[in-house]
């Protein structure tokens, strides 16, 4: 009699992005994996533009199971997909792919990341609140519609020319009603509750000129991004006197367990992921 094959069959998923290097998520998809017993591994793909499809195209071959799809890359992997989620129609924008041999399946679960974190992690307010988002790129397009969804009392896009924000406000409007504005036109409204920094101008260490009445001291920030320091929008913050500063690690950790159970069929548990590894 053979002995029994003790090789565990480990599905593999990954992220695909440009620059990757720096991301957390296969720490957190290794501790998901560990927690819930599931066979698999997630690995870091840096993908150029260029070469986007035909690495998709290969992993798939290779017999990958899913991906999750970063900057600068979740537009333009749209095209690619045979079949999108309604959250991905609406944003225009895929994070998450669910591949099988011959389909491919497109999700976008950056939103309910950031919904999660906010409203189940930190406990912030979004219904009846004036929420306020800063920058109308990608980032604004995954986060939009979730935030509609929890009826906030009005929502606003401002970013620092106003082409952008008035066609992301016309997309989104048919959802329910959003403002939109340039930040130079934020001088005369009254401060909001919820400060969403969506701009990617931090990378390169800046913050924008956003008018100082846009925050009271009861105001909420929170930025997309995150990192092992402060980022410059929460420093400017911060400097005004707001107490209630969130970087976008929770949205990365909640949106990470959304795609992983669009993968495994299981809700990890992310305060394990939360309390070990908070930066
Ligand atoms: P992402 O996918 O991260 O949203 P994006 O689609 O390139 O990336 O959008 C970046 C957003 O950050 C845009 O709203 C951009 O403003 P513009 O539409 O005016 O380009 C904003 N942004 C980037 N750098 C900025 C800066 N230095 N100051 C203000 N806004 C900035």
């Amino acid at each position: 009699m053979s002995a029994p094959n003790s090789t565990i069959a480990m599905d593999r998923y990954g992220v695909m992005g440009f620059p990757v290097a720096h991301s957390r998520s296969p720490v957190i998809h290794a501790v998901f994996a560990r927690q819930t017993g599931q066979a698999m591994t997630y690995e870091l793909f840096e993908t150029r533009p260029e070469d986007l499809e035909s690495a998709i195209r290969n992993f798939q071959r290779s017999g990958g199971a899913g991906l999750n799809i970063t900057v600068p890359h979740k537009s333009e992997v749209v095209r690619l997909v045979d079949e999108m989620s309604d959250n991905a129609t609406t944003a225009g924008a895929v994070n998450t792919l669910k591949i099988g041999a011959d389909h491919i399946y497109g999700d976008n679960t950056d939103g309910i990341g950031l919904v999660r974190d906010l409203t189940q992690n930190k406990r912030w307010a979004i219904e009846g609140q004036r929420v306020l988002i800063l920058g109308a790129g990608g980032a604004t397009r995954g986060i939009t519609r979730p935030l509609q969804e929890q009826r906030p009392a009005s929502l606003t896009i401002a970013n620092r020319g106003a082409r952008k924000a008035v066609a992301l406000a016309e997309h989104f409007g048919r959802f329910g009603e959003v403002r939109s504005c340039r930040f130079a036109e934020l001088a005369g409204t009254e401060p909001f509750d919820l400060i969403i920094n969506a701009t990617s101008a931090g990378l390169g260490g800046s913050v924008p000129e956003f008018p100082e009445s846009i925050i009271s001291e009861s105001s909420h920030c929170y930025d997309l991004s995150y990192g092992s320091a402060s980022t410059p929008f929460l420093t400017w913050a911060k400097k005004r006197g707001i107490t209630n500063l969130a970087s976008g690690w929770g949205m990365l950790v909640e949106q990470a367990a959304a795609s992983f159970r669009l993968w495994r069929g299981v809700m990890p548990d992310t305060k394990a992921v939360l309390e070990r590894y908070s930066i």
